[in-house]
């Protein structure tokens, strides 16, 4: 500031600094605001920026109007970026596809970039429809199963496990999978007594052994032989005819406490899982049999279920869970990791965000609650729109956030 201005101004002058002041002061006048003029470099950068944004509205869309925005003279939108985005990556897929297409279950065990392909989509369609239920390591929570390891409701080879995904469970779709425990209790099929029975019965039949609760443990038995055999098996092995959980193991859908499995028996559930026949192309289907057979482990052979049931007796779970994936890996003679992680081929996704989302609000039945999940809807509109993992779950976002923004400038 030159003493000219200083004489001029009205303003009182800060002492220290002999600048001007705003004439607004602080703690008792102690705090005072200097009136300096920004600097110059500031002031160019200002301005270049303004020029700027007039070039940027002219060549980029720009004004909201009532149809979307201005289309500016690029004709950029964030949609044409996407969708040419999906059309390189859908491009560089339609090698695989072709060759996935026309393959077997057998084949694409047998061929080791078929395989690593399948893998991939199927990991990265799993994380978009089926984590929200089954979790991100599908390693399930109550009423939702764990899916790597050897117990398998309905089955556990990739025909059964391709069958199950295909049509669901309880879905509703003409070919599911169904069948009804009956509620025991809420029906007045059994008395009270029967009931406390029949489940310290289960308690000490499964693996854990406990028996906890106060029922007439041989009484449990006559029940258990009555009216629960015919589905989940004379020993309690489980009925995969009818999804009925084996019960003399350690393994729990619902829970391993009394009061848990007295609620079982009381008032019964019936867990849903949904159809993808309609949701999801076949090829991303396949994938997803592929990944949950092969890939996560616990998948069975043809044939083998009797094998795999003995063997379950003598190792511990976790024990198992890794003998089958190394077992299954020397089977197919495919090296379980390094075709996987270090270079899958582009996955397709088939689903944006949206799907996932779609579950999270509100599709998802609440955790161990106690009323059965309807139907399941997850929304899916992508069938077979490609799309990278990380690029599903951002890009698909764009259009709705940023409007016609061009993102990223
Ligand atoms: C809305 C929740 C939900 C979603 C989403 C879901 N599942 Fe399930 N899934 C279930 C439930 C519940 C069951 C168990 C049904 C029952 O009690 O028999 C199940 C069962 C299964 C089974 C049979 C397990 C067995 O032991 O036989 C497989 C395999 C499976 N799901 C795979 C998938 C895959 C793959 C996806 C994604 C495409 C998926 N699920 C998406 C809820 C879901
Ligand atoms: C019509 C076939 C059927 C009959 C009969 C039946 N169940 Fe079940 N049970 C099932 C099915 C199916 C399930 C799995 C339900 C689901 O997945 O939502 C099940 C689940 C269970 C579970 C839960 C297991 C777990 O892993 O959490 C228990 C416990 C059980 N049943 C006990 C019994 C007892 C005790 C009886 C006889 C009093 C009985 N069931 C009779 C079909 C049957």
């Amino acid at each position: 500031m030159t003493d000219n201005q200083n004489e001029n101004s009205q303003k009182e002058i800060d002492e220290l600094s002999g600048v001007e002041t705003t004439g607004h002061d602080w703690d008792d006048g102690s705090l005072k605001e200097l009136n300096n003029p920004a600097p110059r470099w500031w002031l160019w950068v200002f301005y270049i920026s303004v020029i700027w944004s007039v070039g940027y509205w002219v060549v980029y869309p720009a004004w909201p109007m009532l149809n979307g925005a201005t289309e500016g003279t690029k004709g950029w939108t964030s949609y044409k970026k996407l969708a040419a985005e999906q059309a390189e990556i859908f491009d560089r897929q339609k090698v695989y596809l072709d060759r996935f297409e026309g393959a077997s279950f057998d084949q694409i065990m047998a061929d080791e970039e078929l395989y690593a392909f399948a893998v991939a989509g199927g990991n990265s369609a799993f994380k978009d429809n089926c984590a929200t239920c089954h979790g991100t390591g599908a390693e399930g929570r109550k009423g939702y199963p764990n899916l790597n390891d050897d117990d398998w409701l309905w089955g556990g080879t990739i025909d059964d496990i391709y069958q199950t995904l295909r049509y669901g469970i309880r879905s509703g779709h003409d070919e599911e999978r169904l069948s009804e425990m009956p509620a025991f209790g809420k029906d007045e099929l059994l008395e009270d007594e029967e009931i406390q029975a029949v489940t310290s019965f289960v308690l000490s039949m499964s693996e854990e052994g406990h028996n906890e609760g106060h029922g007439d443990l041989a009484k449990g038995a006559t029940v258990f032989e009555e009216q629960c055999a015919a589905c989940h098996g004379e020993k309690g092995e489980g009925g995969r005819d009818f999804g009925a959980p084996r019960l003399n193991d350690a393994i729990w859908l619902y829970g391993d406490t009394y009061d848990d499995v007295y609620q079982m028996v009381y008032n019964s559930r019936a867990g849903v899982m949904p159809a993808w026949v309609n949701r999801l192309d076949d090829n991303t289907i396949r994938q997803l049999a592929v990944y949950v057979h092969q890939h996560l482990g616990g998948g069975e052979q043809d044939g083998t279920e009797e094998e795999s049931m003995d063997e379950e007796e003598i190792m511990d779970e976790e024990a198992m869970a890794e003998e089958a994936v190394s077992e299954d890996a020397v089977v197919q003679d495919v090296e379980e990791e390094a075709p996987v992680v270090e270079e899958p081929p582009m996955p397709e996704s088939s689903s944006p965000a949206e799907a996932t989302e779609e579950l999270e609000n509100g599709n998802v039945p609440e955790q161990g609650s106690e009323t059965l999940p309807e139907t399941q809807e997850p929304e899916h509109d992508g069938e077979a729109e490609p799309a990278e993992p990380e690029a599903g779950a951002e890009e698909p976002a764009e259009p709705e956030a940023g409007a016609e923004e061009p993102a990223g400038k």
